[in-house]
């Protein structure tokens, strides 16, 4: 009746914003994503028919935020007359600061419930229970290169290269380490009903997954850092124009996109993207991860960096 799992966060290259069903948590659009390597969350669930209700530990302290969302997903897994859980993750990177900690968290709390309540699924009915908690959460099942689509009626996640492939490096620049203001899917809903924006990104997002799919099939950098740049300041454009605006750059985030545009006047290969949150992740050739590392560390404001490779998807962790 117990399992643990773990699972790496995702960086989204050409990003999901926006819901098209809330109730069942699907995006309005599609998204392509980088699972990391270096970060991870382990989760182990355990189920006890003596516990009168769910606990969570999160890095060894007791956590009441996250607890209702992931007891949500593990009726989802387990079924609602499931046994109560002792859920426990440990994490090492900031948690609800932009960094997908929600990704890693609900991949590989779907995968380890999966296993303590005994049951099998494929790849898409594990990707639809973490996305149905966390959208972007889907494309932490896997490894790689992933693009989400949307189905008829659900969601479907692919790897469309592996890491080996193409091993791009990831800097993350982390400008903040405090949880961000406004929840993405509160933030997202507020795009919906009042960004000006809103509807052309929902109609441009399939010209942009065909550029960046291509772009990775061939593996050609320029082209995907010009995609990905593009399609993250869109993102962040339909924020600004939301009513409230939704603003989650400081200045040091600023700066670190000045360190970024300079970097490619040298010849440097690297672009930046930017999630909801101030912390910003500089996308480079591995030949080029210590002078991008170097330059952000030593860019104002940036309170830490922490550099990783491209890893795999969730999975139960061996001789847990
Ligand atoms: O999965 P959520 O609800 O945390 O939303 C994630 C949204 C972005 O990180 C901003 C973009 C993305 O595709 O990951």
């Amino acid at each position: 009746m117990q399992g643990t799992a773990i699972a790496q966060p995702n960086i989204a290259l050409i990003k999901y914003w926006g819901k098209r069903d809330v109730e069942r948590n699907l995006p309005a659009v599609g998204s392509i994503s980088v699972t990391l390597r270096e970060l991870y969350t382990r989760m182990r669930v355990e189920f006890d028919e003596s516990l009168g209700a769910d606990t969570l530990t999160v890095n060894e302290a007791p956590d009441e935020i996250m607890l209702p969302r992931l007891a949500s997903c593990l009726d989802e897994v387990a079924g609602v007359d499931r046994p109560r859980a002792r859920i426990a993750s440990t994490c090492n990177f900031p948690i609800a600061a932009g960094l997908a900690s929600s990704a890693s968290a609900f991949a590989a709390v779907t995968v380890a419930a999966a296993e303590a309540a005994g049951k099998t699924f494929d790849i898409d009915t594990l990707s639809s229970l973490a996305g149905r908690a966390s959208g972007s959460a889907a494309r932490s099942i896997l490894g790689g290169f992933v693009e989400l689509q949307n189905c008829d009626d659900a969601i479907r996640c692919r790897t469309i290269k592996d890491a080996g492939d193409w091993p791009l490096s990831v800097v993350v620049a982390i400008t903040e380490k405090g949880p961000k203001a406004v929840g993405s899917t509160e933030a997202m809903e507020i795009s919906r009903r009042t960004s000006p924006f809103y509807s052309s990104w929902v109609e441009q997002q399939q010209e942009d997954l065909d550029t960046a799919r291509s772009a990775i099939a061939e593996r050609d950098f320029e082209k995907l850092a010009s995609i990905a740049e593009h399609n993250c300041l869109k993102m962040h454009s339909i924020m600004w124009a939301s009513r409230p605006p939704m603003v989650y750059w400081n200045a040091a985030t600023m700066r670190c996109l000045q360190t970024v545009r300079q970097l490619q006047g040298e010849g440097i290969g690297v672009f930046f993207t930017i999630d909801a949150g101030p912390q910003v992740k500089a996308v480079c050739l591995p030949e080029h991860v210590d002078v991008v590392e170097a330059s952000l560390r030593s860019t104002a404001g940036v309170a830490d960096v922490m550099t990783t490779g491209l890893g795999e998807g969730a999975r139960l962790e061996e001789g847990a």
